[in-house]
């Protein structure tokens, strides 16, 4: 005697197959989406401290490029990025400049354009800003450098979160 009950029918055998297939295909397209908005939530610099990047005897009251690694850590995996400070004495401080220019986020460099040896340059647009980091006026860049955190412990120069500057 045939079982009719639980019989699947071609259609809807179909319908099945259809949907997890469809199911697959949405979860591989929705997966990377997903990720992408959340993932500067995720992302969490390694040390939300201090990082040592040099010694201070290298320092100067002529802002000096030090670069360092930086550990990044999202939900799926670490990488070490690349960071860079300018970084000069002023008296008995210390400055450390983020190089990200305020205009559209290119790396600016000191003494850059050597027509002006003592500003910061930005080569994307002509952007300049003077050693203190503050904006030169009528050049793209609409707002002063941001600075870097720092510390120094035993002679060494350690920076800490980037601080947009006012
Ligand atoms: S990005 Fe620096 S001047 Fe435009």
């Amino acid at each position: 005697m045939p079982d009719n009950d639980n019989k699947v029918t071609r259609r809807q055998f179909l319908n099945y197959t259809l949907m997890g297939v469809g199911g697959f295909m949405a979860a591989g397209m929705l997966t990377p989406m997903i990720r992408a908005a959340i993932d500067p939530v995720l992302k969490v610099k390694e040390d939300s401290g201090f990082i040592p990047v040099g010694d201070i005897k290298d320092l100067t009251n002529e802002p000096k490029r030090f670069d360092f690694k930086v550990t990044v850590q999202d939900a799926w995996h670490k990488s070490e990025e690349t960071n860079t400070a300018w970084i000069y004495k002023d008296n008995d401080k210390i400055i450390a400049h983020s190089p990200q220019c305020k205009h559209l986020g290119c790396v600016v460099n000191w003494a850059g354009d050597p027509n002006k040896p003592n500003q910061y340059f930005c080569p994307c647009h002509n952007g300049y800003y003077e050693k203190d980091g503050t904006n030169v006026p009528n050049t793209p860049p609409i707002a002063p450098l941001d600075r870097f955190e720092v510390d120094v412990k035993d002679g060494t120069i350690y920076l800490g979160k980037i601080i947009p500057v006012a």
